[in-house]
């Protein structure tokens, strides 16, 4: 199989190449990411001596390149978004440009070069706030409450009407909150595990008590390796932790993790237009073989552990230094 990840520099995109090429002999991995903020070209070095994986720095919004970079490839794996809240809510537009539109090119790319498979990496967050009680399933209408997750259920109805109307091979895989290493430290997790460890205090948004269902990142790409492998066209895929906790549960955890004290925790402003909970049902992709395999105490562990040992990785990004590097080696 030849496979175009885009945004593969970033979080998930890098675990999922990591797990192709380890697991997979044979398989072409072409990466195109244009290296934001949050990609982040460390996260490959395991990759970047194989035969089988090729990087190109480009932007998934420029048709015209991206469409002669993929040919010879016959999957597009699309992880490439604008995707965290907070700068949504700070910054909407180029989660428009890159989520949707780019999105809208990739699609355009696919039916017009004949592409096998177009797997678009979604959210659970589509589905926006889920009541006590409520789960959602696959066939739940899509609700998003910000400007992030409003550009991610623009971009699946933009994909099921290529699925509909040109017969395009899609899926969509909607999974809850990923955690685990090199996750960018703006999210809850790595910024909550960071800050501890440098006794910096730790912004818990509002009272606390959202509800996040927690993935252990390897899990989600397992999930999405079945869903190339064994998923339906035109099918969407829910992909949860079966995880569901309160943040001031996970921010007690990770105290406890690095023995540190809990008058860290500072409870801060809550984010606008900030759901409560998210929660879907993930027993569509259990019917395909797949089930998550981390529990939360070890997936926690193991993350905290990592954060520690990697403080190279991390505190060049906390204190700017990363994109002076940046500037230098990748423009
Ligand atoms: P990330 O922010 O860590 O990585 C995004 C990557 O996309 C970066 O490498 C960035 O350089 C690249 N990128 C951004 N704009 C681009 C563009 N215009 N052209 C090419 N590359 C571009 O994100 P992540 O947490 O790894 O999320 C990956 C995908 O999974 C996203 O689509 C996100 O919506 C989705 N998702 C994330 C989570 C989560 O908990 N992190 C959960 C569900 C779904
Ligand atoms: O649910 C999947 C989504 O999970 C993905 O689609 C998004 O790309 C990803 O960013 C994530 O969105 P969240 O908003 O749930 O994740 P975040 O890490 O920003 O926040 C998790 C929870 O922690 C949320 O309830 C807000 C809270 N929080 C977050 C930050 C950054 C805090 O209390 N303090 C913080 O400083």
């Amino acid at each position: 199989m030849n496979i175009v990840v885009t945004g593969g520099a970033g979080f998930i995109g890098s675990h999922f190449i990591k797990h192709i090429l380890r697991k997979y002999s044979g398989y072409k991995i072409l990466n195109i990411d244009k290296l934001t903020y949050a990609g982040n070209p460390e996260n490959l070095e395991e990759a970047e001596d194989n035969p089988d994986y090729t990087f190109v720095k480009e932007d998934i919004c420029s048709k015209r390149i991206i469409e002669k970079v993929v040919e010879g490839y016959d999957v597009i794996v699309n992880f490439a978004a604008e995707s965290h809240v907070d700068r949504s809510i700070e910054e909407p537009e180029v989660f428009l440009k890159t989520d949707v539109m780019g999105t809208f090119n990739l699609l355009e790319i696919c039916r017009t070069a004949g592409f096998k498979k177009y797997i678009q990496i979604s959210t659970d967050e589509t589905y926006g706030s889920a009541g006590g009680g409520e789960t959602f399933s696959e066939e739940s209408p899509l609700n998003p409450s910000n400007p992030y997750s409003a550009s991610k259920a623009a971009a699946d109805l933009l994909v099921l009407s290529y699925s509909k109307t040109y017969k395009l091979p899609v899926n969509i895989a909607r999974s809850t909150n990923n955690y685990g290493p090199n996750q960018y430290p703006e999210k809850f997790i790595p910024l909550f595990v960071t800050n501890a460890i440098e006794d910096k205090p730790l912004p818990l948004y509002g009272d606390g008590k959202n509800v996040r269902d927690w993935l252990f990142v390897e899990d989600n790409c397992r999930g999405i390796d079945v869903i190339l492998h064994k998923g339906i066209d035109g099918e969407i895929y829910n992909i949860a932790g079966e995880n569901e906790r309160e943040n001031i549960f996970i921010a007690k955890k990770i105290i406890e993790c690095l023995d540190k004290s809990e008058q860290l925790i500072k409870p801060v402003k809550d984010r606008p237009g900030h759901d409560r909970r998210y929660s879907i049902s993930c027993g569509k992709i259990k019917g395909l073989g797949w089930k998550p395999e981390v529990s939360l105490e070890d997936g926690l562990r193991l993350t905290v552990d990592w954060y520690k040992t990697h403080p190279q990785w991390w505190k060049k990004i906390k204190s700017g230094e990363f994109l002076e590097y940046y500037k230098k080696h990748y423009k």
